[in-house]
């Protein structure tokens, strides 16, 4: 099919209730284990990157890979910059053509992330892109540089936030957490069903890795449209390097590039089926 645009996905996704999911990648191998996955099930899906993981993957190496590998799935695919923090890398991701940005400012005052988020939106919308930000604060953090305490979204800053701004698509603080949880989430759906009754863009639940499927589900339910996968699925190639090093101490490079493929594939699979998106593209 083709590379999309975020809110066609999520539009249609919210009305049919089920969630899309937004996969965070870091080599070529997870893009093509990704990509199998969403094919295979038949799935649209967001294939991501946050600006914290650059230094990794260079967006200038990782960003063209993503594109293409978009533009030449079968199934209808978003590009997404994840957690956007400065104008430079924002503009570098859509100049390359991703769909979407986020703006993360949550650390900031709400009135100054309102402001700069009416900033990147205005950008964005010179290139036909659209804008996710994050109100409240989800915790840990999303390139392991900190840990963050929760400070879940509060309604009526919500409601200030779109008003003001209209943003696309909004994340929110509801309990959940990036990296992995100390323990068991209890996400705050009483929380979800108020901002999603007064905020009219979709909902996006980032720290998806280690919420049980009913969660996702009662999630989806309550207004989350998008949901952000990352650790999950960098655990699930580690292990599988592991074991197969265990296995096999002398494997060969190429039996361990397909292992990462095969592992990408394992954990993003699981993730569609959880959301409900099988068979959506
Ligand atoms: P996890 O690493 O907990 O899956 O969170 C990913 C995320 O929210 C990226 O923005």
């Amino acid at each position: 099919m083709a590379l999309v645009k975020m809110d066609d996905l999520l539009k249609k996704a919210d009305i049919h209730k089920y969630g899309v999911g937004s996969f965070s990648v870091a080599s070529l191998e997870m893009i093509m284990g990704t990509i199998q996955a969403a094919e295979e099930l038949n799935a649209p899906i967001i294939l991501q990157i946050a600006e914290g993981r650059l230094k990794y993957s260079p967006l200038h190496l990782i960003g063209p890979v993503m594109i293409d590998a978009a533009k030449k799935a079968k199934v209808p695919v978003a590009v997404h910059l994840d957690h956007g923090l400065t104008i430079e890398t924002i503009k570098q991701a859509l100049d390359l053509g991703f769909t979407s940005i986020m703006f993360d400012g949550s650390k900031l005052p709400v009135e100054k992330n309102i402001k700069k988020t009416i900033e990147v939106m205005q950008l964005a919308k010179q290139y036909g892109a659209v804008t996710e930000a994050e109100l409240g604060l989800v915790g840990g953090s999303e390139d392991d540089s900190e840990d963050l305490e929760i400070m879940a979204t509060s309604i009526e800053e919500a409601k200030q936030f779109y008003e003001c701004t209209g943003v696309d698509a909004l994340a929110v603080a509801i309990g959940n957490a990036h990296g992995i949880y100390k323990s068991t989430p209890q996400l705050q759906f009483d929380r979800l069903k108020e901002i999603d009754k007064i905020v009219k863009a979709p909902l996006v639940l980032h720290g998806g890795s280690g919420i049980t499927v009913a969660d996702f589900r009662a999630c989806i339910q309550y207004g989350i449209v998008k949901i952000n996968v990352m650790t999950a699925t960098l655990n699930k190639v580690v292990e599988g390097s592991r074991r197969l090093l265990e296995k096999n101490p002398k494997v060969d490079y190429f039996t361990y590039h397909q292992q990462t493929i095969q592992s990408a594939y394992e954990s993003v699979t699981d993730h569609i089926k959880a959301f409900q998106s099988e068979n959506q593209a």
